[in-house]
């Protein structure tokens, strides 16, 4: 009992002192109540504040003292409601009132339920006011910084996308031009190697005619005239006076190859290389004879530079079923037991000039049989492994059986 009497008696004194303290503080201070938030306690500083006396406060709506009123009616509607102290500081001046910032605490009467708010006035130095303008500017600054970091990255990544297309165009532009110049030479060329070739032709057929001509010569001559024909032939479409106005003819694909062999023979015997020829006799094509024979010869002449002495070629001819329309068509493949050809070079095969051959190779082989066979409706696709153990090439041309869209 006694102890408890204490006890009341010294929450009295706190009571005493802190309204002794507040009545001193230098900082504006008031107490509200009830819903209306009727001022029940403003100490000096707060007077001062807003220029007016205890009494003319005092009993009055917290709303109705100006300019504070307005600025803090929220903020006390929500330290009522949520029974949590808020704090609020105000952007905009108010005439000549100082800028403020408001601290609020609930006197809590329940559990949650605040029964008055004191509000504490704090008055922003110009210190302060600067500090949070400053901080503003630096995030904003930060904010802008970002921005422009972010736009530099994009101008950046358009920047090096411009640069690889106007490398590509003008890569594109050299390949043209080259090939614009080989084709202005090559013209140049075949004419001067028509005229000569006109009479080698006419004095073959005048050997040819001489009489008791022993049949091996004869067979050798007329092998000489067939190939003569073809190289008329190629200067002709050089010079761009011929277009190839004989239709497509139908062949046996096994016939092709043995005269691709017996071009390159010479070669292969060089290279003691075993050329193995998987090929049905009854298989037949219609087409353009000298070109198919062109493409082969060229992706021979590249196999055989491929492999070392006694390396292996597989010619195969096959028929296949296209999947995606029923289709049958005329499958060549030429494999080789070659170095192979690096994964970095595959991409660039097909394309004019590119050549690994250094002064031997033009890199127009692979180039001009894409052309042909894409002309005759078909693909050429590759396969190729450059490691040890596993070397070697594989060339893959699908053919339709008739070769219909050759102009
Ligand atoms: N079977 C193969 N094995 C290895 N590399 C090959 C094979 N076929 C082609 N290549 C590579 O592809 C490149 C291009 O071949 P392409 O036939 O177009 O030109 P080339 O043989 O160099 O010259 P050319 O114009 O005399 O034919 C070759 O230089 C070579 O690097
Ligand atoms: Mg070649």
């Amino acid at each position: 009992m006694t102890t408890e009497l204490r006890g009341n008696k010294g929450a009295a004194d706190m009571l005493d002192l802190r309204r002794a303290v507040t009545e001193i503080s230098p900082v504006p201070i008031a107490g509200v109540e009830g819903a209306a938030h009727r001022v029940t306690y403003v100490n000096p500083a707060f007077c001062l504040l807003v220029k007016k006396t205890k009494e003319e406060l005092i009993g009055q709506e917290f709303a109705s003292i100006e300019p504070i009123g307005q600025q803090c009616a929220l903020l006390l509607d929500q330290v009522y409601r949520t029974g949590s102290a808020e704090t609020r500081t105000v952007r905009e001046r108010s005439g000549s009132y100082p800028l403020c910032s408001y601290a609020m605490w609930p006197v809590l009467s329940g559990e949650s339920h605040a029964k008055g708010v004191i509000v504490q006035v704090v008055e922003e130095t110009s210190i302060n006011q600067d500090v949070v303008a400053m901080n503003e500017a630096l995030m904003l600054g930060l904010i802008r910084q970002h921005e422009l970091t972010e736009q530099a990255q994009r101008l950046n990544a358009q920047l090096e996308d411009e640069i690889a297309a106007r490398k590509n165009a003008e890569a594109a532009l050299i390949r043209s031009e080259k090939l614009a110049s080989v084709g202005r030479m090559s013209a140049v060329i075949a004419h001067e190697i028509n005229n000569p070739l006109a009479a080698v032709t006419d004095l073959l057929y005048l050997v040819r005619s001489i009489e008791g001509m022993p049949d091996p010569a004869l067979e050798y001559l007329e092998t000489a005239d067939a190939e003569l024909k073809r190289v008329a032939h190629i200067t002709r479409q050089t010079l761009g006076f011929y277009r190839e106005t004989a239709a497509p003819t139908t062949f046996a694909m096994a016939g092709l190859l043995t005269s691709v062999l017996d071009l390159m023979r010479a070669k292969v015997r060089a290279k003691q290389a075993v050329v193995d020829c998987q090929c049905d006799s009854a298989l037949e094509i219609t087409a353009m004879h000298g070109e198919l024979r062109q493409v082969l010869s060229n992706l021979l002449a590249n196999s055989l530079d491929a492999i070392g002495e006694n390396g292996r070629i597989i010619f195969r001819v096959s028929l296949s079923r296209d999947p995606r329309d029923g289709a049958i068509r005329i499958r060549i493949t030429i494999a080789d037991s070659g170095k192979g050809i690096d994964s970095a070079a595959l991409p660039q095969i097909f394309e004019p000039f590119f050549t690994t051959k250094d002064t031997i190779g033009n890199g127009l082989g692979l180039w001009v049989s894409k052309q042909i066979i894409e002309k005759h409706g078909g693909s050429i696709r590759v396969r190729s492994c450059a490691n040890r153990g596993q070397r070697g090439t594989t060339f893959s041309i699908v053919l339709p059986q008739t070769a219909s869209q050759v102009p």
